[in-house]
C-alpha cells in the first residue's frame, strides 16, 4: 500500500529532543522554541513569531487578538478546514461565507466586498495547497473598510506572492506543523505577527494571560495575571523536534517540489484528454510543493478513480467538505447557494505526497490512474 502521508523524520529529532531534555526545561519558551522563532522571523520577515501546538490555537490566539466579540462578523472561504470559521465562532463571530475561485479552491477575491457589512471585522484567506491567494486585493479591501486580514497559512511554509512570503502580508497569520505538512512536530503550528499592535498582547495570551514572557526576559520582577489567554505554547520537546525540521526546510521543499512537477508531468496530457483539471499556479505566486490535487469532471469521477487507486493499493483522498452546508452551520447559515464550493467538496482528490514517496512509486501511481476508463 503506498499511503497518503508519512512523516518525514530527518534523523536528528531524537537527539534535538535529549538536549532539550538534557537542559532540564522541557517546559514552553526555552532554547529551541526561541531558535525557532528566531528562524521563522528572520527567514520570513515577520515582526514576531510564536509557536502554538496548532494552526487552530494560532487561529485562536488571532480570534482574541482581534478582539472578536458576539455579533462580529468574519469572512472566511466556505471550502476549508473547520479550524479556519472555528476559532472565530468560539469568540462568537457570525461567519460569513465566501465561495471559492474558478480556477482555485480558495477564496473568490471578487466575491469578498459584496459580503462586507458594518459588521465585518475580518477577512480570513485560506492560501490552499500553499497557493498564495490574491492578497493585494484583499490587502486593498481591508485598507478601505479598516477590516484585520489574517492568513490561514496552514499549508503556506515557504511559498510566495509577488516574492513575498505568505503569512507575512496580513495583519496576522496562523501556519501548520501537523505531521501532514511540508515541516511538522507532529501536532503544532505558530502564530505569526505582523502588526506591532498586537505584538505585546500576543505574548500575554500565550502566556495562560499573564506576562511570564517578560518576567524570563527580567523586563518585570513578577508575573502575574494581566488579560485573557489560554496555554497556546508548546513544550520545548515540539520546539526540539521542529528545529530537526527547519534545520532541514530547503532541502525537503526541494523534493517535494520535484514530486509535483513529476506528477504534473506525468498526468498533465492525460487530464487534457480526460477533462480532469490539475493545479493553477497563478503569475503572482510559487508552488511550495505541498500537495498534489486533480480536479475531475464529477464526484462519480472522482470517487471511481479513488476506489480503483484503493483497490491497487495507493491511498488517494478527497479534502475538505463545504463548511456553510456542516452539521454544525447548515442551521445558522442564511447566506447564498456557494456552488464551487459545493463543486470543490466533490471533485478533487489528493495523491499521496511525502518526502520519501519514491520516484518509481510515482511513475507507478501515473500508470495505475493511466489505465482508468
Ligand atoms: C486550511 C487549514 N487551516 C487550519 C488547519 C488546522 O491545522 P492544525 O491541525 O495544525 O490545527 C488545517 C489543517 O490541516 C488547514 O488545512
Amino acid at each position: 500500500m503506498i499511503p497518503f502521508n508519512k512523516p518525514f523524520i530527518t534523523g536528528k529529532e531524537l537527539e534535538y529532543i535529549k538536549d532539550a531534555v538534557s537542559c532540564g526545561k522541557i517546559s514552553g519558551n526555552g532554547i529551541f522554541t526561541q531558535r525557532c522563532q528566531r528562524y521563522f522571523e528572520d527567514r520570513y520577515g515577520f515582526k514576531k513569531a510564536l509557536l502554538t501546538t496548532s494552526c487552530t490555537d494560532a487561529l485562536e490566539m488571532c480570534a482574541i487578538l482581534a478582539d472578536i466579540k458576539v455579533g462580529d462578523e468574519v469572512i472566511v472561504p466556505s471550502y476549508t478546514f473547520v479550524s479556519t470559521a472555528l476559532a472565530f465562532v468560539r469568540q462568537g463571530a457570525r461567519i460569513v461565507f465566501a465561495d471559492s475561485r474558478m480556477d482555485h479552491p480558495g477564496i473568490d477575491e471578487d466575491k469578498i466586498e459584496e459580503l462586507i457589512t458594518p459588521k465585518t471585522k475580518a477577512i480570513i484567506p485560506v492560501h490552499y495547497a500553499g497557493v498564495a491567494c490574491d492578497m493585494d486585493r484583499i490587502m486593498f479591501l481591508a485598507d478601505k473598510y479598516n477590516l484585520l486580514v489574517i492568513e490561514d497559512a496552514a499549508q503556506s511554509i515557504d511559498s510566495f506572492y509577488k516574492g513575498k512570503p505568505l503569512g507575512s502580508i496580513g495583519h496576522l497569520a496562523a501556519f501548520s506543523f501537523h505531521e501532514t505538512k511540508n515541516i511538522n512536530s507532529g501536532e503544532g503550528g505558530l502564530l505569526a505577527i505582523n502588526d506591532d499592535r498586537f505584538i505585546k498582547r500576543s505574548e500575554i495570551i500565550w502566556e495562560k494571560g499573564t506576562n511570564r514572557a517578560e518576567f524570563f526576559r527580567g523586563e518585570v520582577n513578577k508575573y502575574e495575571w494581566v488579560d485573557i489567554g489560554s496555554s497556546f505554547l508548546p513544550s520545548e520537546i515540539i520546539a526540539a523536534y521542529l528545529w530537526a525540521q527547519l534545520e532541514n526546510l530547503e532541502h525537503i521543499q526541494k523534493r517535494r517540489i520535484e514530486i509535483w512537477h513529476q506528477y504534473f508531468k506525468g498526468l498533465n496530457n492525460w487530464a487534457l484528454n480526460n477533462g480532469i483539471i490539475l493545479p493553477v499556479i497563478p503569475d503572482y505566486a510559487t508552488n511550495n510543493g505541498h500537495m498534489f490535487y486533480m480536479v475531475c469532471k464529477s464526484e462519480q469521477q472522482r470517487n471511481k478513480i479513488l476506489s480503483y487507486l484503493r483497490a491497487k493499493g495507493v491511498y488517494a483522498v478527497s479534502h475538505y467538505l463545504s463548511l456553510h452546508k456542516s452539521n454544525f452551520y447548515l442551521s445558522r447559515y442564511n447566506g447564498d447557494d456557494l456552488v464551487l464550493a459545493d463543486y470543490y467538496t466533490d471533485c478533487p482528490l489528493r495523491l499521496p505526497f511525502f518526502y520519501e514517496l519514491k520516484h518509481e512509486e510515482i511513475e507507478l501511481i501515473i500508470n495505475i490512474i493511466k489505465e482508468i476508463k
